[in-house]
């Protein structure tokens, strides 16, 4: 999935091989419109980096972690940003995602968070991404490749210490980190674990993670073992755990301006970076007893003014009935029937302003009023971050405020 940022051609299949139109006067913009669409301000981004450089202490390494296009931001433009406000690497999720980065000419440093399978080590020395590696066999394969082809490679190590998806267990991380210092080919660069539980008020799980990386690195340092940059915090660590920052902490959601929880909070004024939108596409008037959409999930019970918005849960949007809002006019519109794949409505009766192709607010601010990611997630029955990533492809992203220096 790669943000359509091109030209009219790339972006719509087919449209290249169409016949050329010959009017002069017939300008196309940068991209199809569509009433429908999610705003991504730099700006803000920009202020959210500032405000966690501000806080954070001086030498604290940052890696930015951009995977699923930066929690559906888009990666290239959040990465832009990122490396330009000081952040010293990213972090991606897959080798697609990250050689898209690299064909686009990002050139800072990558680490591949989680484990690769051995046919994706060529790719990865081809474009200098640095792998997570959890056991000795891929250490060995990688190192061999890595030889082969004349590299000599970074890697990290990634210590279980209790989330237990991949990583080595903590108590074994010193046999493999010296098994890798053997192999000629690897450069050991970083060690990391991840915390299963950083945001809630009750750190004790977090803690218990935390010993058992200090542990860890306690083995290393008595087998002569050094280690450059040791990292295990995410925004939720990062914000409420000093102690466990120790060289580098791994940031995705805080700099989007989502605080990770309700309770993990620290940092005022970290603003929300994106905002989904869409125009008034109909508008109807009901009578008593006249329903609305698939399923008739709801009846006016006297006059009513709906206002359609084109945008449904192909977009991303919950697939919700007679539940939460959309903001027009700076004012809440209760949304009434279902919420179908393209389309929702919203009863506007209240707000005798709203007009055709006025806009409508899904996710975001709008006059005094906002409806915030957490809302949403509530709809969904989910987190912030599922409803992040959960925004389809298919609606534009709109940068406000880009910088030609980035
Ligand atoms: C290994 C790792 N580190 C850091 C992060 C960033 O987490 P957050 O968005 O809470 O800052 C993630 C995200 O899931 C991750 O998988």
């Amino acid at each position: 999935m790669d943000y359509p940022g091109g030209t009219v051609e790339e972006a719509t299949p087919g449209l290249a091989d169409a016949p050329k139109l010959k009017s002069a006067t017939l300008v196309l913009p940068h991209l199809p419109p569509r009433p429908a669409w999610i705003e991504i301000d730099l700006q803000r981004l920009r202020k959210n980096f500032q405000l966690i450089s501000r806080d954070k202490p001086l030498g604290l390494q940052v890696l930015s972690v951009v995977k699923d296009e930066a929690y559906g931001h888009g990666a290239f433009h959040t990465a832009k940003v990122a490396l330009a406000c000081g952040a010293n690497s990213l972090g991606l999720s897959t080798l697609h995602e990250a050689i898209s980065l690299r064909e686009r000419g990002v050139r800072a440093p990558i680490l591949l968070l989680g484990d690769r399978q051995e046919n994706e080590f060529p790719w990865c020395i081809a474009h200098d991404l640095t792998c997570c590696l959890s056991e000795q066999e891929s250490a060995v394969r990688l190192s061999q490749l890595a030889a082969d082809a004349g590299k000599r490679v970074p890697v990290h190590v990634k210590i279980n210490t209790g989330m237990n998806r991949y990583g080595v267990l903590w108590k074994q991380a010193p046999d493999l980190v010296e098994r890798i210092f053997s192999l000629k080919a690897l450069s050991l660069e970083g060690v990391l674990t991840h915390f299963a539980q950083s945001d809630e008020t009750d750190k004790t799980f977090a803690l218990l993670q935390l010993s058992r990386f200090s542990d860890a690195l306690v083995g290393l340092r008595a087998a002569g073992l050094p280690v450059p940059c040791r990292h295990i915090c995410n925004s939720g660590g990062f914000l409420d755990l000093p102690q466990a920052h120790f060289d580098m902490v791994r940031l995705g959601i805080l700099p989007l301006g989502v605080y990770p929880s309700s309770v993990c909070r620290r940092i005022p004024g970290i603003e929300s970076v994106m905002t989904v939108k869409a125009r008034v596409a109909a508008i109807q008037h009901l009578q008593p007893g006249d329903s609305v959409g698939y399923g008739m999930r709801f009846t006016a019970t006297g006059p009513r003014r709906i206002g359609v918005l084109p945008v449904g849960y192909g977009d991303g949007f919950p697939r919700v009935r007679n539940q939460g809002f959309a903001l027009i006019h700076g004012q809440r519109a209760p949304i009434v029937g279902g919420v179908a794949m393209d389309a929702l409505t919203v009863d506007i009766t209240q707000i005798p302003a709203a007009g055709l192709w006025n806009e409508a607010v899904l996710m975001g601010r709008q006059g005094e009023e906002e409806i915030t990611v957490h809302e949403v997630a509530k709809l969904k029955t989910s987190v912030s971050y599922d409803v992040l990533t959960g925004w389809r492809a298919r609606l534009p992203r709109v940068y406000l405020h880009e910088e030609a220096s980035e």
